[in-house]
């Protein structure tokens, strides 16, 4: 997914632009370029590949002199990675530049207008049309001429845009994709998210939709779309840069891994700690006992990992609780047309706040008046700042693509709601609650101690690197946790897997198993293992080789898989908390043994904020 950046003040640019760009990197990316007033014009210099490229092209930007410009990591979505693909685009004459993060919509249409009047593409992207639009609308205030632009545009967007009449002058929008300012010891930044800015500062404004900043070197002036001025507060931002640094570690996703324990244990006991004298207390809910008590239905809606999530969550909740729990892709739930029963509420997850398909399913539940509950990582995110209220994952930064603890906080939070949710509602005993708040302040260092043993599973992932199938097979809550499993090793390996419900194997996929397809098997309900065990022999008469992650104890397993991970005892809610860490594990080892780029799969983004 794309990111911008700007600066202006004392400082040359161009190397601010760098890093700026460097620390969005892991938002995923196929070119890249930056453009800096040099005094009588704006400069530019684009690469396709790493900033690297980049930075050799302008000797670590030294040869682009100039205290104001703009940057852009591009991820393509209109156009194949090139030079003349790659951010910033620019009017006619140079003298307007644009850098994008989004999708215009409707840029087919006003290309085909443009052209019509005369003007000339260079590129086969959505934003070269936003350029020249600017062109065609220019007033010679820059702020009358953005604001025509935006009543003209249709789409998701987060602009910079730079105008050569007003050198003093930085100018950014957006709407629907993030941006942020803060001020410099000595100027003034704009980016895409904080990582690109917590260097200079981190006392950073989240900008709203239609709110138009103008950034000095001395100064920041905010409009709205009537022209007004804005009077905005910053949010100061708690993590500091070494939290969004690899710290030593070969790479992020290996250390966000390392960090779950923390993670759980911050988002069990926040500053606000969820758990006060044996009751779990949920103060940023904003939700009533009454409320509680008169809930008819629940959402949970999401995507990807998040989505998985919401589908332990559905057994953790509905069980504790017997709430109906509703679980939805949110790419499905917006374009459904969702049929919302009274007193329902619907919860979003997303560890970015950003991703587009979670952010209009919650639009779409707030337009039907439907109660809506974030459950974010990324502190003032719009998902954070849209929902009416947000339970955050304590986490910190997850820099690397495929996400690991922010997965796991996730898992917290909704363990945590629906134990708030059954003492609210009294559908679990005094004995039951305590039980479960013990065995929740353990997982952390069982985490630990999983984490410990991540040798065993480096030699058994050494195995299956030159895998081309494998299958990730569990009933109940181990099939959610399958689901998840099965994400991380396709989406870092790129070897194909499936996530399979252990009893449906047999209703078809079974006959793709093959001698010496891997297939795992979660096993930590108790109740469900004799089911599930019979499933592991069916796969494993046909060729399979059978990988058990289940309960300490339970070794009858033993008779069926060919290699057993234990793991320790929890409560039957909580054991996804567990067996994922193994399976995190087996993933990265394998896209490790490989050479994949771990931190940076290819074709994915960390925050998916286009369609
Ligand atoms: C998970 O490893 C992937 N990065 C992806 O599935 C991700 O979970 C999904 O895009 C949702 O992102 P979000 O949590 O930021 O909304």
């Amino acid at each position: 997914m794309c990111g911008i950046v700007g600066y202006i003040g004392e400082q040359q640019a161009a190397p601010v632009l760098l890093d700026g760009l460097a620390k969005l990197e892991y938002r995923g990316y196929d070119s890249a370029g930056i453009a800096v007033y040099n005094g009588h014009e704006i400069e530019m210099v684009k690469s396709v590949g790493r900033l690297k490229v980049l930075s050799e092209l302008t000797h670590d930007g030294t040869t682009l002199v100039g205290k104001s410009g703009i940057g852009h990591t591009r991820w393509a979505t209109h156009g194949s990675p090139s030079n003349d693909n790659a951010h910033p685009h620019y009017n006619k004459d140079g003298s307007i530049v644009v850098v994008h993060n989004g999708i215009i919509e409707n840029y087919m249409k006003i290309r085909k207008m443009l052209q019509n009047k005369g003007y000339e593409f260079n590129s086969d992207t959505d934003t070269e049309v936003v350029a020249h639009l600017l062109d065609y609308y220019y007033t010679g205030s820059p702020l009358s001429t953005i604001i025509k632009v935006l009543q003209r545009i249709e789409g998701s967007y987060a602009l910079g845009i730079m105008f050569k009449e007003f050198p003093e002058q930085v100018f950014a929008v957006r709407k629907d994709s993030p941006l942020i300012v803060g001020h410099t010891k000595d100027g003034n930044i704009l980016a895409s998210d904080v990582p690109a800015v917590l260097k200079y500062t981190r006392s950073v404004y989240f900008i709203e939709n239609y709110e138009i900043v103008c950034l000095e070197k001395d100064k920041m002036t905010f409009y709205n779309i009537d022209e007004d001025e804005l009077e905005k507060e910053p949010t100061t931002i708690e993590w500091d840069v070494a939290a969004a640094e690899k710290g030593g570690y070969e790479h992020y996703m290996l250390k966000e891994m390392y960090e779950q324990p923390k993670a759980v244990k911050d988002t069990i006991y926040p500053s606000d700690s969820r758990i006060v004298d044996g009751r779990v207390v949920i103060k940023e809910l904003s939700m009533s006992d009454e409320d509680i008590k008169n809930i008819k239905k629940i959402y949970i809606v999401a995507c990807g990992s998040a989505y998985h999530a919401g589908v332990t969550g559905k057994y953790v909740i509905e069980g504790l609780t017997r709430i109906p729990v509703e679980v939805d892709l949110a790419s499905e739930f917006r374009y459904r047309s969702p049929i919302y029963e009274d007193n329902s509420i619907v919860i979003i997850i997303s560890q970015s706040g950003e991703t587009a398909d979670s952010l209009a399913a919650l639009r779409d539940a707030r337009e039907h008046g439907v109660r809506v509950l974030g459950i974010v990582n990324v502190v003032g995110s719009s998902i954070a700042r849209e929902a009416d209220s947000v339970m955050y994952t304590w986490a910190g930064p997850e820099i690397a693509v495929a996400t690991t603890k922010a997965y796991s906080a996730q898992l917290i939070a909704l363990y945590l709601l629906g134990m708030n949710f059954a003492q609210v509602r009294n559908t679990i005993t005094e004995d039951k609650m305590s039980s479960l708040i013990k065995d929740l302040a353990k997982l952390p260092d069982q985490i630990e101690m999983l984490l410990a043993s991540k040798e065993k599973v480096q030699r058994f992932a050494n195995r299956y690197i030159a895998a081309q199938n494998v299958f990730f097979i569990g009933r109940g809550i181990d099939y959610a946790i399958s689901l998840e499993a099965s994400l991380k090793l396709k989406e870092i390996s790129y070897i194909h897997s499936e996530a399979y419900a252990a009893g449906e194997l047999k209703h078809g996929t079974i006959s793709l198993i093959e001698e010496g397809t891997l297939v795992s098997a979660v096993l930590t309900q108790e109740h469900l293992y004799k089911k599930t065990i019979s499933n592991m022999v069916e796969v494993r008469s046909r060729g399979a080789f059978v990988l058990a992650v289940t309960t300490e104890g339970n070794t009858e397993v033993e008779k069926a898989a060919d290699y057993v991970i234990y793991i320790p005892q929890t409560n039957e809610y909580f054991t996804n908390s567990l067996a994922i860490i193994p399976l995190q594990l087996f993933g990265y080892y394998v896209a490790v043994g490989k050479g994949c780029d771990v931190d940076k799969p290819r074709n994915l983004a960390k925050s998916v904020t286009v369609e």
